[in-house]
């Protein structure tokens, strides 16, 4: 948390540079970790993110009103170097700035307008790596806007909105673990989220003698939207072939193994189905395992759980699968998995104090030799949800 403190300076200064005044509100929004439970949450399944302290920062002014047409949206993504002046939305250069989608979502969904704003986003949040960078940006954004317009909603009803900007606007099936966790987390803790009820209680995930650690690939592979969106459809596609034979299941959340053997599907649509009802229990199985603070059986899910998202349901590759082979086979390491959408980004993994320090080396040395360049370790604690840092005196 040290970090946060130079990161806004730096952020302040190029603000006072370009607008010459102090932003009206300031949010920091966490980056987005997951225990277990992948590819569950549009399955109405459970998963176990929790806020990171790796955070996007989100400064927001109103443009103030200059004639005789009023003044300019102004938005600046700092870490991308990026920035874009205009006068109405259709001139924005969607395509090549993707970030720029997720602020004209945001203050879309919002539907109340501001006018022209002065936005600009920056932080420590490494980008396209599965740790819901974009998520960050919606859900601070709207937090943003919120404050600005002194409206009451929660931060449930501005995890809501931020998913329908995903779903509605970007056109990702996701589910709503990302919004969840962005907006509602709690410092030291992961959520223990239904995806159904979208009621949730907070478990510590600390086991003491470890640490959790992500392994950022730094890769991000092509078609990772439309191979999400293809697996959520094989889905959907399962339950409608289950619901011949047993009508009373709504989503594969409802599907047990036995259903499963019952339930007449092609090949691949049973493997889908069979990992995302595996998964459900690895989560429930995970809860366990932490009450217990047994670091031996948290390992042994991830594995599996990685081993699944790799041959069952297919959404891993050959860098996340170099990396959790480590994780999951040496000294001192619990175990570890892929996390978030996959292809690419991120490993999570439980490993021993004592044995880090070795175990970093490890999968450094090793990837470097495999690929030609070295993954980034993450060292991070687990953070409050979205939050207000800086906002306008009440009149
Ligand atoms: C992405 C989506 C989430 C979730 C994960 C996979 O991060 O945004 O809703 O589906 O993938 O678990």
């Amino acid at each position: 948390m040290q970090r946060i403190q130079p990161i806004l300076d730096s952020l302040l200064a190029q603000w006072q540079d370009t607008f010459h005044s102090t932003p009206e509100v300031i949010v920091r929004a966490p980056g987005r970790v997951n225990i277990i439970g992948e590819h569950t949450d549009y399955n109405e399944g459970w998963v176990m993110p929790g806020g990171m302290s790796r955070s996007l920062y989100i400064l927001v002014s109103r443009a103030s009103p200059l004639p005789p047409k009023g003044g300019k949206h102004h938005w600046i993504a700092a870490d991308l170097n990026e920035e874009l002046v205009f006068d109405h939305e259709e001139d924005i250069p969607l395509t090549r700035s993707i970030w720029a989608k997720y602020v004209l979502g945001a203050i879309h969904v919002y539907e109340n307008d501001l006018g022209p704003l002065q936005i600009m986003l920056g932080g420590d949040l490494p980008i396209g790596a599965g740790i819901s960078s974009s998520s960050s940006l919606v859900g601070g954004l709207l937090l943003a806007l919120q404050t600005l317009t002194g409206d009451q909603k929660t931060p449930k009803d501005l995890a809501q909105l931020s998913s329908r900007v995903e779903r509605e606007i970007i056109g990702l099936q996701g589910g709503i673990m990302d919004q969840f966790a962005i907006m509602l987390s709690e410092k030291d803790k992961v959520m223990m989220l239904d995806c159904r009820d979208q009621t949730f209680e907070f478990i510590s995930a600390s086991i003491p003698g470890t640490q959790w650690i992500l392994i950022n690939t730094k890769v991000k592979h092509q078609l990772i939207d439309s191979d999400y969106n293809q697996r959520a459809a094989q889905c959907k596609q399962a339950v409608q072939i289950i619901q011949h034979t047993f009508p009373e299941v709504k989503s594969l959340r409802d599907v047990d193994e036995n259903i499963l053997i019952h339930s007449h599907l092609p090949e691949t649509l049973y493997k889908r189905s069979s990992f995302v009802v595996k998964e459900n229990h690895r989560v429930h199985e995970m809860k366990q395992a932490l009450e217990m603070k047994d670091a031996t059986r948290a390992g042994q899910l991830l594995q599996a759980s990685h081993l699944g998202l790799q041959h069952e349901y297919e959404v891993s590759c050959d860098e996340l699968d170099h990396l959790a082979y480590l994780a999951n086979n040496s000294d001192g390491a619990f175990g570890g998995r892929m996390m978030g959408g996959g292809f690419g980004g991120c490993v999570i993994s439980l490993v021993a104090d004592v044995a880090m320090h070795d175990f970093e080396k490890k999968v450094m040395h090793s990837y470097e030799k495999e690929y030609g360049f070295a993954p980034e370790i993450i060292h991070f604690s687990l953070s409050d949800g979205a939050e207000v840092i800086a906002m306008p005196p009440t009149p």
